[in-house]
């Protein structure tokens, strides 16, 4: 699925292009996405297309398209504090997009079928924490990943606020999947091809509404051999935080507070937002679409509306080439060290202490 809205230069730009389509709607959602560089949850041999309204799938690595997990983080209204699960979560990229918004007392897991990717989604997001600019910007709710059949989850464990599933779900499992749900939470999930929102209004009553036609590989269902140990897959618990982790939250938030009011105080303009090309962008109509090597490539329908949208594209790729040298020059400024890390660097405390407050980052 994917080929909605055309592709990005960079990260920036893909969300650009979501926003203008009306993909991305709120502020909180277009954050978190401007925070998380999707070509990091790439193979460095394939980033190139990390930027392209596209799903991408290698071995059991596999990536739903932006426009797809714009709907679904949208849809699932998320709030700082949040409860959330995953079901299916695979790289762990939507899974930190959500913890970015959970904030420092949500509670973030994932059950993803296969071991391979559970390591993989683990790197990907110990990299996120040690080494990305975005991550003192935010108070993270960091997401525990568990390996197992999520068709398989023990029955006495607790209730989520958001649930999420990122494969087909069978009509069969639609009672399954809404009891993992807590009265007033919401689940969004595809099934009978279409990402579906569904709303748990009380102990037994809830709404249901289709927010995209989509098509998505189905859920793996057990096998034979697995089901004869059914209800063998244990959430990760729901533990309070330590002591020290919470000082550690506070003495993070009391600086970049303290920051914040400098910044004021001294009358420093906050940093202009990015320059960024306007497109005329419209969500594209896409009618099949075709496997190329491990592209899922859409076709686009032929009309004349689409050939205007060319022309206009033409047009505004001149304009792109002359925005290019001032977005370098941007690029070059956003990539200062973070004024959080340096505060923690000069405060009078032993190295170890001020290693664990900045958790340990690179730069
Ligand atoms: C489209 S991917 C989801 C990607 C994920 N949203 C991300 O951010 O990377 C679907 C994932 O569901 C997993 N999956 C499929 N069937 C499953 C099952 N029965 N139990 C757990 N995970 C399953 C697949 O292995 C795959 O990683």
């Amino acid at each position: 699925m994917g080929g909605a809205v055309s592709a990005g230069e960079d990260n920036d730009d893909l969300i650009d292009n979501l926003k203008e389509a009306q993909y991305i709607r709120t502020e909180r959602v277009e954050q978190a996405f401007r925070a998380i560089d999707r070509a990091e949850y790439y193979l460095e041999a394939y980033r190139e297309n990390a930027y392209k309204d596209l799903a991408w799938k290698h071995g059991n690595i596999h990536l739903s398209a932006p426009c797809i997990y714009s709907e679904v983080m949208e849809a699932l209204k998320l709030q700082p504090g949040l409860t959330f699960l995953n079901l299916g979560s695979g790289t762990g990229y939507l899974s930190t997009m959500v913890g970015l918004i959970l904030g420092p007392f949500g509670i973030n897991h994932g059950v993803e079928l296969h071991a391979d990717v559970v390591e993989y989604a683990r790197q990907k997001l110990d990299t996120f924490v040690k080494n990305s600019d975005s991550f003192d910007k935010f108070e993270f709710c960091e997401p525990v990943f568990v390996v197992g059949n999520c068709l398989e989850v023990t029955s006495d464990n607790l209730q989520y606020d958001r649930v999420y599933c990122g494969a087909g779900v069978q009509k069969d499992h639609e009672n399954y999947m809404k009891i993992f749900l807590k009265v007033g939470g919401i689940l969004v999930m595809p099934m009978e091809d279409q990402l579906t929102q569904i709303i748990r209004t009380g102990q037994n009553t809830w709404e249901t509404k289709n927010i995209l036609a989509v098509s998505f590989a189905p859920l793996i269902q057990p096998s034979r051999t697995d089901s004869l140990k059914s209800d063998n897959v244990g959430l990760p618990s729901a533990s309070v935080r330590c002591l020290q982790d919470l000082a550690r939250i506070y003495i993070r938030r009391n600086l970049r507070n303290l920051i914040n009011q400098e910044i004021q105080a001294r009358g420093i303009p906050p940093r202009a937002p990015p320059k960024r090309k306007r497109k005329k962008l419209r969500r594209r109509r896409i009618d099949t679409y075709v496997f190329v090597g491990n592209q899922l490539i859409p076709q686009p329908f032929d009309s004349d509306e689409d050939d205007k949208m060319e022309e206009g594209n033409r047009e505004e790729e001149e304009e792109e080439e002359e925005e290019k040298e001032i977005s370098e020059g941007l690029k070059q400024e956003e990539s200062t060290p973070s004024l959080l890390r340096e505060r923690i660097m000069s405060l009078p405390l032993p190295e170890s202490l001020k290693a664990y407050l900045t958790y340990y980052r690179q730069k």
